[in-house]
């Protein structure tokens, strides 16, 4: 997904070359997150116009590029205050390519240029009525209309401020999107909006601040200033009202400062760890040094300030350390951060479970008609995983649904259900639009995500944080069992006043306590699931068989080959072997089989049976020492056994590996699949 990095030096000394090392290596940070063109843009040494470099491909080809331009960009002249901002590109309108690549500009001369993340989606409108009056256009992005339009209100409005220009541009906007504008016609200045797409600042100055807060500045007509004008094609843009602020606020007192504007908190951090996220229709500008957050419209319950935070993520975090690649890392940090996931909440010593963050709901969420658990991808995987405890221990009806589907069937949600939003990211568009459905149908809105700070989290009634750390890797492996850890403590918590279900909740608890040493014992299985990586790199596909507790493991792992490897690969329910996939069955069809000694033994077992006797050689995963299910294959993994519903944490974790190997033997890009991106923020 795009990434927005954009850096301001207030009486801050900083050569050229400097500034435009921390715009690309700002960039890098957010590499992670998928892109296939980067773009940035800085003052020229003269202070009359801009240079922007942008190139297709990978961020080091635009840093080789800068590099190959240092004296024509005036490297290693020093600026007191400047602005650069910063963009990687993942396509939407149009091909990457360099004409398409952020920063999109309003015209020859670089009046104003943008970098958005997000999708503008009245831009045919707004791009016809630019043309009519004149603008020739050079991308096929819908980001290039923004550029064009905030130019075409300066020239009708020379008297309005950076800000109130970019609040007139979006008000013109539909879609989601956050945005960072630059204007050589207000020099040392930058403005940042968002609505629907992450955005935050990360603060630094020399001492520390005074202000834990920046008070919002309400536009003076209140909510008649938040009108929707669209253009209609033809003729001029209906005139809006001027924002004017309410006041004037100093929120800073040192005078010299900086200001890193960022998608995500990992672009910031090795900076400062002072953010503010910012909001859905907040507008922030820096005007001589001093950063105000402007808002049009004041609704009933929103804060006076917006509040800084203090980071405590680390960037050795969000490195790789070690590991060749970041999915790797993430593979075998899940010994430690399952425990995290658990950490301060579940007590082994009397197996009280407290989730600090929805604590004061259970009472509510006992009471409602259904759970509904909403997710994409993996997160929804981990609602698969959990659905049976979560029936077994709440004896709630549970839906699990996928959230692009659950908005197009615009399913019926009722005051007293209670929603679940499971997220890595917290920002996936999707699951967001699914929660903001919700919310307005009155429903209970739970978050469970792994970002601080996220949209999810912000927009939820209450949550569980998974704890996770930081997941780089786009393919989401700690931060599944980590969601399915979290969403069975919630489950546990929901029972814990059931006498009948103490023996049960006990062996569970036991469970949990055993999992760090337990996925341990599973890692040690990388050596021979690379033998089995060896064996299947070259095949076409992969089916992957089971039933019960462990069927979400088969999606989660053909989802994993899937995404990283772009092989075939599916996720069958062996409960369905007969009424077609059978048919696919033959001595050269590449199966895995997940055959658990739980109460669906029998039925796996007899799976298994149905596909060897169609000669069918079956890789299994299976417990520890389970000779009856070994000897239907030559080729087994044995994992450890632990109780049924906690099984799927250990199954799943050779299918990582696996698919983490296969990728590597293909040579496929780990961390960064193609056409793929970690945090998908557009529908
Ligand atoms: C996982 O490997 C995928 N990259 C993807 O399915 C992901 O889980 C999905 O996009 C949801 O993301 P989220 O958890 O950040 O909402």
């Amino acid at each position: 997904m795009c990434g927005i990095f954009a850096y301001l030096n207030y009486l801050t000394p900083k050569t050229r070359l400097e500034i435009l090392e921390l715009l690309v290596n700002g960039l890098k940070r957010l590499e992670y997150r998928g892109y296939d063109s980067a773009g940035v843009a800085i003052d020229t040494p003269d202070g009359k116009d801009m240079a922007l470099v942008k190139k297709n491909g990978k961020v080091k080809i635009l840093e080789d590029e800068i590099a190959s331009r240092r004296d024509e960009l005036g490297a290693n002249e020093t600026v007191n205050i400047h602005v650069g901002i910063a963009h990687t590109r993942w396509a939407t309108h149009g091909v990457p390519n360099v004409a398409n690549s952020h920063p999109q500009r309003s015209d020859a001369g670089h009046s104003f240029v943008v970098v958005h993340n997000g999708i503008v989606t009245n831009y045919k409108e707004v791009k016809t009525f630019l043309e009519k009056q004149g603008h020739k256009f050079e991308s096929d992005t819908d980001t290039e209309i923004i550029a064009k339009l905030i130019h075409h209100l300066y020239e009708k409005h020379p008297t309005y401020s950076f800000r109130e220009l970019v609040e007139q541009v979006i008000q013109q906007l539909e879609g989601a999107f956050a945005l960072c504008f630059k204007s050589k016609h207000f020099p040392g200045e930058c403005v940042a909006t968002r609505r629907g797409s992450p955005l935050l600042v990360g603060i630094k100055t020399k001492n520390r601040l005074e202000t834990d807060h920046i008070p919002i500045l309400y536009g003076k007509d209140g909510d008649n200033n938040h009108q929707e004008h669209r253009p209609h094609g033809r003729g001029e843009l209906p005139t809006l009202p001027r924002s004017e602020s309410t006041s004037e606020f100093q929120p800073l007192e040192d005078k010299e400062v900086e200001y890193f504007f960022a998608s995500d908190a990992s672009a910031v951090i090795e900076h400062t760890n002072r953010v503010i996220y910012f909001e859905d229709y907040d507008v922030a500008a820096v005007k001589d040094g001093v950063l105000s957050i402007h808002r049009l419209k004041r609704l009933t319950d929103d804060p006076h300030a917006r509040e800084i935070t203090t980071l405590k993520l680390q960037l050795q975090e969000i490195m790789k350390g070690s590991y060749s690649y970041f999915m790797q890392k993430e593979i075998f940090e899940q010994p430690e951060s399952v425990v995290n996931t658990m950490r301060g909440r579940l007590n082994f010593e009397d197996g009280t479970i407290t989730l600090g963050g929805i604590k004061e709901y259970i009472p509510e969420i006992k009471r409602c008609r259904r759970l509904m658990l909403i997710a994409c991808g993996t997160s929804y995987h981990s609602a698969v995983a959990t659905r049976q405890l979560l029936e077994e221990l709440t004896e709630l009806p549970v839906m699990v649904e996928l959230a692009s589907d659950f908005l197009d069937r615009t399913t019926p949600v009722f005051r007293d259900d209670v929603c679940f939003f499971i997220s890595q990211s917290g920002e996936t568009a999707d699951t967001l639009m699914a929660l903001r459905y919700c919310k307005l149908r009155g429903a209970l809105i739970v978050g469970i995500t792994n970002t601080v700070g996220s949209s999810i989290c912000r927009e939820s009634h209450c949550g569980v944080h998974v704890n996770a750390g930081p997941e780089i890797g786009v393919a989401s492996t700690k931060a599944y069992t980590s969601q399915f850890i979290s969403l069975v403590m919630f489950a546990l918590v929901m029972s814990e006043d059931r006498i009948s279900l103490r023996q049960r909740r006990h062996e569970i608890i036991n469970g949990l306590k055993q999992l760090e040493s337990q996925i341990k014992q599973v890692l040690k299985l990388d050596q021979k699931v690379l033998e089995l990586a060896k064996e299947l790199y070259n095949q076409k596909s992969l089916l992957i068989m089971g039933r019960g507790y462990n069927f979400a493991t088969c999606l989660e792992g053909a989802l994993k080959v899937k995404e990283l490897t772009y092989m075939h690969s599916e996720g069958i329910m062996a409960g369905e072997l007969k009424h077609g996939p059978l048919a696919l069955i033959d001595d050269s069809m590449p199966v895995m089989m997940i055959v658990m000694r739980d109460p669906v033994y029998i039925k796996c077992m007899n799976a298994l049976q149905q596909v060897t006797a169609r000669e069918g050689r079956p890789i299994v995963i299976c417990e520890e020492g389970d000779k009856e299910t070994m000897s239907f294959t030559d080729r087994a993994l044995e994992v450890p056994r632990t109780v049924d519903c906690l099984q799927g944490i250990l199954t799943v974790i050779p299918m990582q590996l696996l698919s983490y190997h296969i990728a590597v033997l293909r040579g496929c890009n780990v961390d960064c699949p193609r056409n793929l991106a970690k945090s998908v923020t557009v529908e």
